[in-house]
């Protein structure tokens, strides 16, 4: 068949791997089922968004833009300005909007990667699969940087050769991390700008669970401000990722942004305009008034504090495992293999987690998530409390076999 050879190379996704995982066995039926596998927020949507939305339908009757309304550009660059302390963001030139950030990170490789031989992508290991994808479709090898326990859970970016900085043409970064939480000091990313700046590579921040922290006083930090911070005020081959999904529980709204570098946007909208994604006008509308509002990102904010401190309360002494530095996921150490431990939860207690060695790759002879497994906190309070409980019978049952 005259097919494209790299998708051969594509790995089945992780929710693939978990299906066939479980194949085999039966969840205990005399309890309901609890996912705590995708992250997917489950939390309510701001009604003030659904109501813009519902409003609008009437512009489904017209093509919407690629480029996006200036309406909305300029919500972006205002918040981005006041959440980053960036000066000015040009909304015209330095903000491009998409339809989630999923499609734009692998939409950017395809747009930015010139192919030819040897030529490399790196990204964290354990990773948010869609780098890799994105890496083998445009041609290029991805190459993993290990975040383990010894690293603080951050790639390990001094294990980076100067010939591996020579052949990358684009890093990806994902702060705070999926799925280990760990956010990236702004010191390290201006040495890493530093550093794209001497070999010429693109750094792609995938920066969508920002808003999800746990002190109002020290927020992540973003890549465009370690930019600032060290006088390259054009964002000079930097661009970061930024979604509506975590931030204001809109998954389904398919709304994010991209921002940064003028040039690079350029090329991107080239790119997206053949490519046809141009976002529906209600959506742009949606995400202006959402991007425009901090409140409902405050109580969202809470409302995942409230569910880590109870679940971390009922874990403590159980299982290893420690507060993340922000998002939505626990990355803890199993006491069996990962993919055991998974089985055994699913099959005892009906709660499904993902193994962490799924959402890894083997480099440097290790496999960074292996005998992890990542917890997403997405259903309500009462369903992580009620998992978290079940987890613990997991752990006695397995320490009395
Ligand atoms: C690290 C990371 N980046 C990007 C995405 C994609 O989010 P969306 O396409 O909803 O903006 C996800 C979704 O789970 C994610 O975990």
């Amino acid at each position: 068949m005259p097919m494209n050879p790299e998708l051969h190379a594509l790995q089945p996704y992780p929710f693939e791997r978990l299906r066939q995982l479980f194949s085999d066995i039966t969840a205990n039926p005399e309890k309901p089922p609890i996912a705590l596998s995708i992250g997917e927020p489950r939390h309510r949507p701001p009604e003030f968004v659904l109501q813009v939305l519902a409003e609008n339908l009437d512009k489904l009757a017209n093509y919407p833009a690629t480029k996006g309304i200036v309406e909305l550009r300029q919500s972006i660059a205002h918040w981005l300005e006041g959440r980053f302390g960036l000066p000015s963001v040009d909304p015209e030139s330095q903000v491009l909007p998409v339809n989630g950030t999923r499609e734009a990170l692998f939409a950017f490789a395809q747009a930015m990667v010139a192919r030819g031989p040897d030529v490399t992508v790196l990204c964290p290991n354990p990773f948010y699969q869609i780098y890799e994808g994105a890496a083998l479709l445009a041609g290029a090898q991805p190459e993993f940087i290990n975040c383990t326990h010894a690293s603080g859970f951050l790639p390990d970016f001094d294990s980076v050769t100067d010939e591996q900085w020579r052949q990358c043409q684009l890093l990806y970064l994902c702060s705070p991390g999926n799925p280990t939480g760990a956010v990236i000091p702004l010191g390290t990313l201006q040495r890493l700008i530093k550093l794209a700046r001497e070999h010429n590579f693109i750094i792609a921040s995938d920066e969508c669970y920002s808003e999800l922290y746990f002190d109002e006083e020290s927020p992540p930090p973003g890549l465009l401000q370690a930019c600032e911070g060290i006088g390259n005020t054009d964002y000079c081959n930097c661009v970061v990722f930024h979604s509506l999904s975590k931030r204001s529980n809109l998954p389904g709204l398919r709304s994010g942004f991209v921002a940064g570098d003028a040039d690079l946007l350029s090329g991107f909208l080239k790119y997206r305009t053949y490519h046809g994604c141009a976002m529906p006008l209600h959506h742009q509308l949606a995400s202006t008034a959402a991007w425009s509002d901090e409140c409902h990102v405050l109580e969202n904010r809470q409302r995942y504090r409230e569910k880590f401190s109870a679940v971390l309360d009922i874990l403590d002494g159980h299982i290893e495992v420690a507060a993340p530095d922000a998002g939505f996921y626990l990355w803890p150490r199993t006491p069996v293999a990962d993919t055991e431990f998974a089985r055994q939860l699913y099959a005892l207690e009906h709660v499904t987690v993902l193994p962490g060695r799924f959402l890894a790759r083997d480099a440097r002879g290790i496999n960074p998530g292996e005998n992890r497994v990542r917890i997403a906190l997405v259903a309500e309070l009462e369903q992580c409390t009620e998992a978290a409980h079940r987890i613990v019978h997991c752990l006695e049952a397995l320490t009395q076999c």
